[in-house]
């Protein structure tokens, strides 16, 4: 039993003939990307943008083509997974590296749904290193001022152990702040530090979520009120 995919079809399920659709990033999105192909193959027609040159790919691996992004005023939904969320849909995203695409297009998508398994629900944002994309220029004090807000702070590394950059040419902070008692308070901080482009909270964005649990069943959160 795949409990990502089945979180990410039933995601799918909200996509309408005709909609703009935002394909998100990591392994859940994959599920809803693989599923909207076979959808597409079939006869659906959808106007698509994609959050990562990785989500590019698979969309044209699966048959999806893919709109420019001038050519669409606003989305009508966007699927993508996340890090963690609690049960106010309040998430971390960001640990595929893709969170500044990730928030962009959420922000112009009238409907963000997140797909995810239950291992991703807590109680507490914090646990999963919160990730900060920063620019590459005096990283070592950008990385000094995210530390003075109590976190633990690990450059990301790609797999040749250099520094990884983002499709957009920056470098990732991996901030561990272990439990964030308010995610909104830390979002504001994080807004006030120079050399920080975006950061991995994702608040008051999230519509519904679902996820995939180990009994096979698809638990849906939905924010209230429902956007
Ligand atoms: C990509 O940058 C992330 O925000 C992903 O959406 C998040 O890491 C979830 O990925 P998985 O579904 O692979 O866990």
């Amino acid at each position: 039993m795949n409990k990502k995919k089945n979180a990410a079809e039933k995601a799918v399920t909200y996509v309408q003939d005709g909609m703009k659709v935002g394909l998100g990033t990591g392994s859940t999105a994959y599920w809803a990307v693989v599923r909207l192909g076979e959808l597409v193959q079939e006869g659906l027609r959808i106007q698509a943008v994609a959050t990562s040159k990785a989500t590019e790919k698979l969309a044209a691996e699966h048959g999806i083509e893919l709109t420019p992004f001038h050519q669409i005023d606003r989305l009508d939904l966007t699927i993508d997974g996340a890090d963690e969320l609690d049960s106010q849909l309040r998430l971390i995203k960001g640990g595929g590296g893709a969170l500044l695409r990730e928030k962009i297009t959420a922000y112009h998508s009238d409907k963000l749904l997140i797909v995810a398994d239950e291992g991703k629900l807590v109680t507490t944002l914090g646990a999963f290193p919160l990730p900060v994309e920063i620019v590459p220029f005096a990283t070592e004090w950008t990385v000094a001022a995210l530390e003075q807000l109590g976190c633990s702070v690990q450059l990301r590394k790609d797999e040749a152990d250099g520094l990884y950059i983002s499709d957009n040419g920056n470098v990732i902070a991996d901030c561990k702040f272990g439990i964030i008692n308010s995610p909104e308070q830390l979002q504001k901080q994080l807004k006030e530090i120079p050399g920080i482009v975006e950061h991995g909270l994702f608040i008051g964005m999230a519509d519904k979520a679902f996820i995939g649990c180990d009994d096979g069943s698809v638990k849906v959160i939905q924010s209230q009120p429902f956007k």
